[in-house]
């Protein structure tokens, strides 16, 4: 039997674990059109999530559109993620293809390259002009409801790293002219998806900004012990391994059932642990060690990108839990300068998506980092 846990990419199948009631409370929401906005730390496993929640809509005969906003940095680009979105979604044969996106969007002028074979590219030949004109932005967004009017279908359309469009040159007229169509749609439900909190609450959560109280909110969190118990000792158990029960629970207390972490700690420990087929409580540490090490790259270049003060937050939280950031005795053990400097190093902390508020106190989202300076960058 091959290694059953994977990390990296979302997944689906055999190696994605429960959330049913989440795919059944989002599904439903979309279902009936009421949009949503998912949000968790990166990781957590919201592309999964909605995907298996578009197979299920999909079932039910409402169109999923995705569009992956991470790695757009440009007004252009995301024209062509959309319409790409467009065409990913309906399983036409070429021609009708072309055809139905030069209706969906005519003053785009898509045209569709087969650079591998089955995968529509879709390429705009609309002038920098016309993709500029805000008429164009609404042509886009108006298309999908416009389709499911005329088809009498329902439709739902999932916008991945949704924040990334604040980050954008034209970001403000994007969100604007979204807001001002989607409000007005009947068979369209939305699905808003981010990794970034604080600029997710910004968008949604400040009443000046277009979004403000947009959808019904989820917040995706770690899975429960009991779900992981299960699922890790029924894999291992199909593979032919012993594992202790003891050893189970070690793994969640270091991971605190972070779905990317435990499932990296699993992997690990099943390639490692492959010869003699069991696993005990002493396997756990070396597999640690070992998972920091195929995370360092990433853990430094994060280092590299803090500044200063920054890092100086970042250590205290790493060292400290639930603690009072503000307070003169935090500010005096680790030097933390003045107060006015140290709510805006924690701003910025927030912004980039590398420290959370939790309850009253802040966090560092990823519990990993935290555990890699303590035993990399004391
Ligand atoms: N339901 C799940 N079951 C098992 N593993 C999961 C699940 N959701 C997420 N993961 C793990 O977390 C990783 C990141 O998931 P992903 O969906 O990409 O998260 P996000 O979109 O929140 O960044 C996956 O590669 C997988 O290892
Ligand atoms: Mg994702």
């Amino acid at each position: 039997m091959d290694n059953p846990f994977y990390y990296g990419r979302a997944v689906d199948g055999a190696a994605f674990v429960n959330r049913s009631e989440e795919i059944g409370r989002i599904s439903s929401s979309l279902e009936r059109g009421q949009s949503i906005v998912l949000f968790s730390p990166r990781r957590y496993g919201k592309t999964s999530l909605i995907k298996k929640t578009m197979s299920r809509l999909q079932r039910k005969k409402v169109l999923c559109f995705y569009v992956d906003l991470y790695t757009v940095t440009s007004l252009d680009e995301f024209y062509k993620n959309y319409a790409e979105a467009l065409a990913a979604a309906f399983k036409s044969p070429a021609s009708a293809l072309v055809s139905l996106l030069h209706w969906l969007l005519p003053m785009l002028k898509p045209k569709l390259v087969y650079s591998q074979p089955g995968i529509p590219e879709v390429q705009i030949e609309a002038s920098l002009t016309t993709l500029r004109n805000t008429k164009t932005l609404k042509e886009l967004f108006e298309s999908i409801e416009r389709y499911c009017a005329k088809h009498k279908r329902k439709a739902a359309v999932i916008f991945d790293e949704f924040q990334e469009i604040a980050t954008l040159e034209k970001g403000g007229i994007i969100e604007r002219q979204m807001r001002s169509s989607f409000q007005h749609h009947r068979h369209v439900a939305y699905a808003f998806l981010g990794s970034k909190m604080h600029l997710m609450n910004e968008m949604f959560g400040t009443t000046s900004r277009p979004f403000y109280n947009f959808g019904s909110r989820f917040e995706l969190g770690a899975m429960s012990d009991v779900v992981w118990r299960k699922d890790i000792a029924a894999k291992f158990k199909a593979g032919g391994f012993k594992i202790d029960e003891q050893a189970i629970k070690k793994i969640l207390h270091i991971t605190k059932g972070h779905p990317y972490y435990t499932q990296l700690l699993c992997s690990e420990i099943w390639d490692t642990c492959n010869t003699k087929r069991a696993v005990s409580e002493q396997d756990i540490d070396p597999v640690v060690q070992g998972a920091l090490d195929l995370e360092n790259h990433a853990f430094q270049e994060l280092w590299d990108s803090l500044s200063r003060n920054q890092r100086k937050v970042v250590r205290v939280l790493a060292q400290e839990t639930d603690i009072a950031l503000f307070s003169s005795d935090i500010a005096r053990k680790y030097y933390l300068g003045a107060q006015s400097s140290l709510h805006r190093t924690v701003e910025q902390l927030l912004r980039k998506g590398v420290v959370a508020k939790k309850d009253h106190s802040y966090v560092l989202t990823d519990p990993f980092v935290a555990r890699w300076i303590c035993s990399r960058m004391p």
